[in-house]
């Protein structure tokens, strides 16, 4: 671990414009820095650096942080790896802490299971490229089936020879412990109590398994033989570096194709991957046949939102495609899906048909997931009003997972047409499904307005709101934290005691309320924390935060663009409109009571709910009682909030 003092050097000294000014061009507008963001494909610079507050935050796609996280980000780097990056840029001597035995151990451990897998790797190699044995059959199966060697060599594909201990005694000669060769699965233990081992891989072409920054985690080994009782794949074991729910084929080759195309192509297996390269279609990785993770899909969304999932064109596979998005829509992605002809996958589609055809089918033949999933459900069902019924509710669940509420109701909009059905009625129906699941995940719903609204054009063409699909909840929870983030340690110069900082005075006119937001929850702890010490956090304690929930959201509210009440600055109004940090007081006091009127009308709600059920009368009374505290609380909120400016 590399010591706080030296970390805190390193967040001292590093300035943001300098650190990515490394990376990219940056030029002056107003206050801050603006350029192409480098984490999405843009043609108008909605990527912004703000020098005062040391963070970056690009509108466009949301990415944001502080001068670490640019690094990790930008170069792919772990946090001590970005550390030490700007360690040495800034000429600062980086200290560590001394490990303990076991984190020495385990630090050990992962690194000789490391050194043994790339080791591996250089030895199917070798065997492929250097013997006769793997010249003749190796790399002869490779070529007849039409890849090339360059394409060979950079996926740095093997040959594991036939025998049964080739790599093993090899290991052995190199100094290898059977330990590590072992957990990395490479020899398997004759038993238990004897001595000695056989290799995992024999006579198999190989498929290395690389992780972020190259190296080897694992492999695949696919067979040679026909026959059905050898199986296809063989496949390293879980190890403390190979875990294959967080991997994806191909990511270290496809990442920076991903990046500049802001979009990435999923296949089944390594043999598309391959293909799809070598015509020169470089954004795709693979799940290795498995459906998808959610640590896959996570580590997707870190390249880009816009993903098409590419299947064989049988019956199985529409299937599949059709299982496996609904997490992808989860996770907000735009999901599309690309289908082969006749039991094609894209591998054998490439090789038949050649890169160009290739290319101009996939460009030809991408559906949205949802218009997707209408049609082929509709194309099974005639007129049948069951099945019919059953396909819109279908259809709609899928909807109802789009975390974006605009997307969402673009869905419902257009799906109205398909299905030939009122867009309310999707509506409702939609609403419904989002209830079930947010009370069976515990959460609030997200529901969309029951009659359609126009949508509005985004604030900035080609700019999204990220806020978008945000609850009020949420968005109210939000505006406590950002007007802690911007003024919790200012001075709120209108109290008797002028000197309270403005947090600790929020925090405790909302000490009754529990925020229901994860993120917004974190930064409300840090900060009573700090408070109880009768200190107060600076923004850095943040944007800097190793949880990057907290940081991810402090480095949100510190760069939001808009003001809340954009209509406050109406240029035809002709009115003097103070900026808020001359109108301190109201926005304190107008959030909190906004906060707590809604939170009461809630608690109102609820109460009304069970009233309806309740059938002992006692309880009704208590309920009663309790209702009408509730509205007086209410009806005071609405005054106190009738002495502040309307928003
Ligand atoms: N797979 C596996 N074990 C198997 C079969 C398949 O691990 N017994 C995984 C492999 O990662 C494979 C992927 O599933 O790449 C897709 O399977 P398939 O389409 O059968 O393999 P391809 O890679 O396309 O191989 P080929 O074209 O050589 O048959
Ligand atoms: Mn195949």
């Amino acid at each position: 671990m590399i010591k706080q003092e030296t970390v805190d050097k390193i967040l001292d000294t590093a300035r943001i414009e300098e650190v990515v000014g490394n990376f990219m061009e940056l030029k002056k507008r107003g206050t801050s820095l603006i350029g192409l963001c480098p984490f999405h494909n843009e043609k108008t610079p909605s990527f912004n650096v703000s020098v005062n507050k040391g963070i970056y935050k690009c509108f466009g796609c949301g990415a944001g942080g502080d001068a670490v996280r640019f690094v990790m980000e930008h170069e792919k780097y772990s946090y001590p790896e970005a550390l030490k990056y700007l360690a040495q840029k800034y000429h600062i001597e980086v200290v560590e802490t001394e490990r303990t035995p076991e984190q020495l151990a385990a630090q050990d451990k992962r690194e000789s299971l490391f050194i043994v897998t790339n080791w591996a790797g250089k030895f199917f190699r070798e065997t492929l490229w250097d013997t006769e044995e793997g010249r003749t059959i190796g790399l002869n199966y490779f070529k007849e089936r039409g890849y090339r060697e360059d394409i060979i060599q950079k996926f740095e594909l093997g040959y594991s020879p036939e025998g049964w201990a080739a790599l093993y005694d090899q290991a052995k000669i190199a100094g290898y412990k059977d330990e590590f060769l072992e957990t990395t699965g490479l020899v398997i233990r004759r038993s238990a109590d004897q001595e000695g081992a056989y290799d995992r891989f024999r006579g198999r072409v190989m498929f290395p398994i690389h992780n972020l920054t190259g190296r080897i985690l694992g492999f695949g080994g696919r067979t040679l033989k026909t026959d059905k009782k050898t199986p296809k794949y063989v496949n390293s074991p879980e190890s403390e570096v190979y875990h294959k729910s967080d991997v994806l084929y191909g990511l270290f080759f496809a990442k920076k194709a991903i990046l500049d195309a802001d979009h990435c192509y999923l296949v089944e297996g390594y043999a598309d991957v391959l293909s799809m390269h070598q015509a020169g279609v470089e954004n795709v990785v693979s799940s290795s046949g498995t459906s998808l993770t959610s640590g896959q899909i996570r580590l997707v969304s870190r390249y880009t939102k816009n993903v098409t999932i590419l299947y064989d064109g049988d019956e199985a596979g529409i299937k599949a495609s059709l299982r496996g998005t609904d997490m992808l829509l989860e996770e907000g992605l735009n999901v599309k899906v690309l289908l082969f002809p006749d039991g094609n996958d894209p591998d054998s589609y490439v090789q038949r048909f050649g890169s160009t055809a290739f290319k101009q089918y996939i460009a030809e033949h991408q559906q949205d997931f949802i218009f997707y999933k209408t049609h082929v459900l509709l194309r099974g069902a005639g007129n049948d009003p069951v099945k019919r019924a059953e396909i819109i509710h279908d259809v709609v669940e899928s909807i109802a997972l789009i975390p974006d509420a605009i997307k969402a109701s673009v869905f419902v909009r257009e799906c109205s047409t398909l299905l030939d059905i009122e867009e309310r009625i999707l509506i409702a129906e939609l609403n419904k499904i989002r209830i079930g699941n947010a009370r069976k995940s515990g959460r609030k719903p997200d529901t969309l307005p029951a009659q359609p609204t126009a949508i509005d054009p985004p604030a900035e063409a080609g700019v999204e709101d990220k806020n978008s699909g945000m609850s009020s909840d949420v968005l109210q929870e939000r505006e406590i934290v950002r007007i802690l983030l911007h003024y919790g340690s200012t001075a709120a110069a209108w109290e008797a005691n002028s000197e309270i900082p403005i947090a600790p005075l929020l925090l405790s006119g909302l000490s009754d309320l529990s925020f229901d937001d994860p993120a917004c929850l974190l930064v409300i702890n840090v900060f009573k924390e700090y408070i109880a010490r009768n200190e107060l956090p600076d923004e850095r304690v943040f944007v800097a935060h190793q949880d990057r929930r907290i940081a991810d959201l402090a480095v949100d509210l510190l760069s939001s663009k808009y003001s809340l009440s954009p209509n406050w600055n109406d240029e035809k109004r002709k009115i003097y409109v103070p900026h808020e940090s001359e109108r301190l007081e109201d926005l304190v006091y107008g959030a909190i009571y906004r906060i707590k009127k809604r939170k009461v009308e809630q608690q109102m709600v609820r109460i009304r709910e069970e009233m309806k059920t309740e059938k002992d009368e006692t309880d009704m009374e208590l309920m009663l009682a309790n209702y009408q505290k509730l509205k007086d609380v209410s009806k005071i909120i609405a005054e106190k909030l009738g002495t502040i400016v309307i928003k």
